[in-house]
C-alpha cells in the first residue's frame, strides 16, 4: 500500500488494516486503484522534478557560459577600443607627417618665392646707399655754397656728376618697389601661417575662399610654370570646419591637377552651394586617370607617379579628411581630356562621439 494512503486510512478510520476497516472486497480493489494512482502520480512527479533539475544544470551552466562570453566580449570590446584609438593616433600622426612632408615639399618653392623680393629689395638698398651717399653730398656742397657763393659752381657741376634729376625719381620708384617686395614676403609669411596652423586643428567657422586663396599662394610655384588658374567662385556660407586640414586637402588636388598637366594647361577652382552643403571643385586639363586606376586612386600608397614624386598619400590622406568633416570627394575624369575632383562639405556639423559628423552628401553628380 502506498505509504500517503496507509497515512490517511489511518486518519480516518484509526487503523490501516482494510479487512478490520471494510470487509467488503469491492473497498480492497477502490483502494488498490487509488494506491495505483497515487503510486503512478509520484513516478510522474520524480521524472519531472529529475527533469526540472536536468533542465536547471543545463540553464546554469548556459548562463556560465554567458557570462564567460560576456566578459570575453567585453574584453574584446576594449581591446577594440585601445586599437581604434591607437589608430586614430596613427592616422592623426600620419596627417602630421604628411602635413610636414607637404610643407617640406612647397619650402623650396616659398624659399624661391621669398628670395625673389629679398633680392631685389636687397640690390634696391645697395643703390639707395649710394642714392643717399651722393644726396648728403649734394647738400653738403649747398650748405657750403650758401656761406661762400663763389662754391656755386662746385655745387652746380656736382649735382650734374649725380644726375640729380635721375636720382629724385628713382629714388622714389625703388622705394615702392621695396615696400612692393616686403609687402610680398609678408603675404607670403602670412599665407604660410593661415595654411598650417590656422586653428590648431579644431573646428571654426571658416571662409573656404580664403583658405582657397592662400593654399593658392602657397603652392603657386609648384603650379605657375605649368598651369593657368581660372577661379570660378560662387557664393557659400562659411563653414565649421579644420580649416587648415580642409587647406591640405585643396593643396593634394591643386599639386595633382598640376602634375597631371604636361606643358600648359588650364586649372579651374570652382565653388558653390546647394541645399545645406558646399562644394569645392578642382579641374584640369590635363592626363586623366585610366578607368582602371580610378578605383584605386583613394588607396593609400596607390600612386602611378615615379619613386621619391609622389608616396600615393594625398588622395588617401584627402578622403579622411573630407569624411570626417561628414562630405565626400567626387571624380569624373576622361583619359587624355582631364580630370574634375569635387568636394563635398556639409554647411552645418552634427558632431558624434568620435569627434566625427553625421551627415550625408545629397547624391548630386557634378560631372
Ligand atoms: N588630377 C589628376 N589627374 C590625373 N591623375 C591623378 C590626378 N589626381 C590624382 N591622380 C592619380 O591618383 C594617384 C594618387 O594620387 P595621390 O595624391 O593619392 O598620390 P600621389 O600624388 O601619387 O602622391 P602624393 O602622396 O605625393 O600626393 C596619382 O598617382 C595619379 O595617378
Ligand atoms: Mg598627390
Amino acid at each position: 500500500m502506498h505509504p500517503w494512503l496507509a497515512d490517511q486510512l489511518k486518519r480516518h478510520f484509526g487503523s490501516n488494516d482494510i479487512n478490520a476497516i471494510a470487509p467488503d472486497p469491492r473497498w480492497a480493489n477502490f483502494l488498490d486503484e487509488i494506491c495505483e494512482t497515487y503510486e503512478d502520480d509520484e513516478a510522474q512527479r520524480q521524472t519531472i522534478a529529475s527533469q526540472l533539475s536536468e533542465r536547471n544544470d543545463l540553464l546554469a551552466n548556459e548562463l556560465k557560459d554567458r557570462l564567460a562570453a560576456q566578459r570575453m566580449l567585453q574584453r574584446e570590446k576594449a581591446e577594440q577600443d585601445a586599437l581604434i584609438r591607437k589608430l586614430e593616433d596613427a592616422h592623426n600622426q600620419l596627417l602630421q607627417s604628411e602635413k610636414m612632408a607637404s610643407i617640406g615639399q612647397l619650402a623650396a618653392g616659398v624659399a624661391h618665392e621669398i628670395n625673389n623680393p629679398i633680392g631685389f629689395v636687397s640690390s634696391n638698398l645697395t643703390s639707395l646707399r649710394e642714392y643717399v651717399n651722393d644726396l648728403l653730398r649734394v647738400v653738403t656742397a649747398f650748405e657750403q655754397s650758401i656761406e661762400d657763393p663763389t662754391q656755386k659752381a662746385a655745387l652746380q657741376k656736382l649735382i650734374k656728376d649725380v644726375d640729380l634729376e635721375f636720382l629724385r625719381e628713382d629714388v622714389v620708384s625703388l622705394m615702392s618697389e621695396c615696400q612692393d617686395g616686403i609687402g610680398r614676403v609678408r603675404q607670403i609669411v602670412q599665407d604660410l601661417k593661415d595654411f598650417s596652423h590656422v586653428d590648431h586643428g579644431e573646428w571654426v567657422v571658416s571662409d573656404l575662399h580664403k583658405g582657397l586663396e592662400s593654399t593658392l599662394n602657397i603652392v603657386s610655384n609648384e603650379i605657375k610654370y605649368k598651369a593657368t588658374v581660372e577661379k570660378h567662385f560662387g557664393k557659400i556660407p562659411e563653414i565649421p570646419c579644420i580649416g587648415s586640414q580642409l587647406n591640405q586637402v585643396f593643396m593634394n588636388l591643386l599639386v595633382n591637377a598640376a602634375h597631371a598637366i604636361k606643358e600648359k594647361g588650364i586649372i579651374t577652382i570652382s565653388s558653390g552651394a546647394q541645399e545645406g552643403w558646399v562644394w569645392v571643385a578642382v579641374a584640369d586639363n590635363g592626363s586623366g586617370i585610366a578607368p582602371e586606376n580610378l578605383k584605386r586612386i583613394f588607396d593609400p600608397f596607390f600612386t602611378t607617379k615615379p619613386v621619391g614624386k609622389g608616396t600615393g598619400l594625398g588622395l588617401s590622406l584627402s578622403y579622411g579628411i573630407v569624411q570626417k568633416h561628414g562630405g565626400r570627394i567626387e571624380v569624373t575624369s576622361e583619359l587624355g581630356k582631364g580630370t574634375q575632383f569635387t568636394v563635398w562639405l556639409p554647411s552645418e556639423q552634427k558632431q558624434t562621439e568620435h569627434g566625427g559628423v553625421d551627415a550625408k552628401a545629397p547624391a548630386v553628380n557634378m560631372a
